[in-house]
Parts: structure tokens; sequence; C-alpha cells
């Protein structure tokens, strides 16, 4: 397969984890280049469930190698929790699992400091998953960050975590809350540093080793366009770039390495935590939790529902790239008489075929529907996209126009084999 790029192309949560799980049986190497355990990327193998936050969802096909790239965040307790988690249901890490040692760490101030700024916020809250992940990227930013290569030098690490911790009580002190303890981190984290030593590499030179030797590529991108800094809907975003640029910069493999993006989407539209979502739908959102659906996979909160929103994943497909796009969760709309699609937004009564930039005029978007007979019968045994209801091809015919990009494959459910390739 060619190296590829893997992108969300509405808000996160579009069922990447199960079509990397899928894709990673065609590459070498699988990459994550952004974000970090504020991800859950769900992968059912038989009767197993894997979620997983940090590590690529490549490392449940044996012989696969994968990489946490340097513009991925690293909380090393979790980190540690979920390859102890693996290697117990007898996943091999060693020799095929690296770790970057450019990227940055998440320490206990940063996941104090996302709660406590979120909950200052009230209303306005920008609902995080308080996984640290905003605070880490800001010490980033600010050059101020520690990184994995500092975590496993032990004089390094102490010196500049007592400088942090300092620091960051200070700031934890004016906001109201209790200051941390620099031996009780330094502690926890040298143990981690212990387990975590052996994987941590330059991951840059190995990736481009690889590449000399024609290894194939996955880039596994975590949250979604929506959720980007840069092209999300800003402020009510994460803090790195989850479009298809961030794969690049975050794993130091250049643009001209890479031969395709593929978009992943629902066939509906969700989106969990704070900021407007215009096909909002109480029905399609009632539906799909009473069918146990939709909950998230790192906070379990009800994720917010809406219809497709056509206008949303054009406009994701335009800044990603997009060559080919995956559909996942076909099914959850199996037991509707008719399917709405917002094909337009209207602002102030004047039709728009474009996201708004400014996140107060997102708000006032107003979705301009257009109603597609349901197919109302379970999809999620069927194998081949020509034994698809009629009206379900019909359905997903419309969307890849409406968008602009072809539907390459289609998921009715989460297992590996409710896939089907179009
Ligand atoms: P943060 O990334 O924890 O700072 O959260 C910022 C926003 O992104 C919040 O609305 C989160 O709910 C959302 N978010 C972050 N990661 C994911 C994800 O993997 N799936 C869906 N939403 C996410």
């Amino acid at each position: 397969m060619a190296n590829t790029i893997l992108v969300g192309a509405q808000w996160g949560d579009e069922g990447k984890g199960k079509i990397i799980d899928y894709l990673t049986d065609k590459v070498d190497m699988v990459v994550r280049s952004q974000g970090g355990a504020n991800a859950g990327h769900t992968v059912i193998i038989g009767k197993n469930q894997y979620i997983l936050h940090l590590i690529p969802s490549g490392i449940l096909r044996p012989r696969k190698k994968c990489v946490i790239g340097n513009g991925v965040v690293i909380d090393p307790p979790q980190l540690v929790k979920e390859m102890t988690g693996l290697e117990r249901k007898g996943v091999k890490l060693k020799g095929r699992f690296f770790i970057s040692d450019c990227a940055h760490l998440v320490l206990p101030y940063h996941k104090e400091l996302d709660a406590a700024r979120d909950a200052s916020k009230g209303k306005k809250a920008i609902g995080t998953t308080k996984r640290g992940i905003g605070p880490a990227y800001e010490d980033k930013a600010a050059r101020n960050g520690l990184r994995m290569g500092d975590l496993v030098n032990p004089a390094v690490f102490e010196a500049k975590l007592k400088d942090r911790v300092r620091a960051k009580n200070k700031e934890l002190k004016a906001l109201g809350q209790k200051p941390l303890s620099f031996a009780k981190i330094h502690a926890e984290y040298r143990k981690a540093a212990k387990k975590l030593a052996p994987y941590v590499t330059n991951t840059v030179v190995l990736l481009h080793q690889a590449l000399q030797k024609k290894a194939s590529m996955l880039f596994e991108g975590a949250q979604g366009t929506f959720l980007d800094i840069d092209h999300g809907t800003y402020p009510f975003v994460t803090s790195s770039n989850a479009t298809s640029g961030g794969a690049c910069t975050g794993s130091g493999v250049a643009p001209s390495r890479i031969d395709k993006v593929l978009g992943v989407m629902k066939a509906y539209t969700t989106r969990v935590g704070g900021g407007p979502l215009p096909s909002a739908s109480d029905d399609i959102s009632d539906m799909l939790h009473n069918m146990g659906r939709e909950f998230g996979a790192t906070t379990g909160r009800p994720r917010r529902c809406g219809w497709f929103d056509a206008v949303a994943v054009r406009h994701a497909v335009m800044v990603n790239g997009i060559d080919e796009m995956a559909v996942t969760n076909l099914d959850g709309l199996d037991g509707l008489a008719k399917i709405k699609v917002c094909v337009a937004y209207k602002i102030d009564g004047k039709r728009t075929n474009y996201v708004p930039s400014d996140i107060g005029t997102f708000a006032m978007c107003e979705p301009v529907y257009r109603t597609f007979p349901g197919w109302q019968t379970s999809t999620e045994k069927i194998t081949a996209y020509q034994d698809l209801p009629l009206n379900a091809r019909k359905y997903l015919k419309a969307l890849a126009e409406l968008i602009g990009a072809r539907m390459s494959i289609v998921s009715v459910g989460p297992a590996r084999d409710q896939t089907m390739v179009v």
C-alpha cells in the first residue's frame, strides 16, 4: 500500500481505530504524530475489545512496527499501563514499538491545570478530556516542555522537573488548587522511565531508514479536522494539528513522501465536548443513545449526534487533500424511514456552502437539509458493497457527490469483517 495519511473528517470519533486496524494488514509501519491520551481508538477482534489511547492501533497486528512520533504528547504512566495491558493479552512490543525521544511529556500539573482552567470557564468550557493535552502543548510552544529524551536521562529529568514543578505550583495556587509534590511525580515518572527507556529512540532516523528500504507507512490521525487547532472550530478544539499536515510535522516524514490521504467519516455527525454543531438533532441523538451507541471511548460522555453535515466534510476534504473516504457506522441509520443531510447553511437567511471561520458566525448557521429515503433493514451482516440495500447505496453515492471525494471503504459494524471495499 502507498504511504497514507488517515484523518478524521469530522469532530473525532469517526471510527478511525477500526479503519486503521483494517488497513494495517497492508502496510509495514503505523505512525502516530499528534495528540495524546485524549484519543481513544476502539478495535474489536473476535471477542476482545481494545481501547488504545497512545499506542497506534497497528500494534494489534503481529509483525507490524508502530511508532509514536515527535508530535505526540505522552503521559508516561498511562503509556506504561497501555503497554502492560497489551502484553498481558499476549501482544509483543519488543522490536516493533518505538517512541520518539522528541515527543513531549504530559505531567500531572498539565492535567490539574487542564481541569482547573476548563472548570473556571463555566458555560464557555471547551469540555476537554482533562488529559493535560492543552497545557502540555502550551509548554512545548513556550519552550518549557520536558521530552521523552529528558525522561530517560535521570539527572536532566530531575533538574528540569524540579524547576517546572516550582513554577507550575505557583500557577495552580493562583487557580485555588493544591500544590503538587515534586518527590511523588519524580518517583512515579522515573518508574515509568525504566519501562519506557528501551523503546525511546530517534524515530525520524528510524522512519527514514525504513522509507529507504521501501517500507510502507500509515499515519494514524487522532481527533478530527474540526478539532484541529488551526482549521477547527476554534476555540472549541484540541491543541494539535489533527489535519493531514500534522502527520508530516509530527513524524518528520516530508510531504513529498506521502502518496495518499484517506479521510474517515461517520454516516452521520457526532461531537463530544463544547462548541456549535449546526446539524445536531435530538431525534438521532436519542435513537443512537438508546441503541447504546455514541458514548466517548476516553471519557464515557454521551456524544451529541446530528445528521450528516456535507458542508463540514466538504471543508475537511479541502483542507486535508482527501483522495478517498471511508464511511463508518452506516448501520447506525438502518432503522430510519427518512434520513436528512445538511447540504448548505443559512446565516441570517443567506445561503452559504462554506464553513465560516468565526465561531460566532458558525454558531448562527442553520442547516439546509435534503431528505433521503431510508432502507429500514439491517446492514450489519453485509460484506459486499453491491449487497447493500439500494437506498443505502444511493445515500452513499449522494454523500460522495456532496463532499467531492470517492467512497472507498464502507463499515457496518465494529468488527474487522464488517468492512467492505467499494
Ligand atoms: P482536549 O484535546 O482534551 O484538550 O479536548 C479539546 C476538545 O477536543 C474537547 O471538546 C474534547 O472533547 C475534544 N476531543 C479531544 N480528543 C478527542 C477525540 O479523540 N475524539 C473526540 N473528541 C476529542
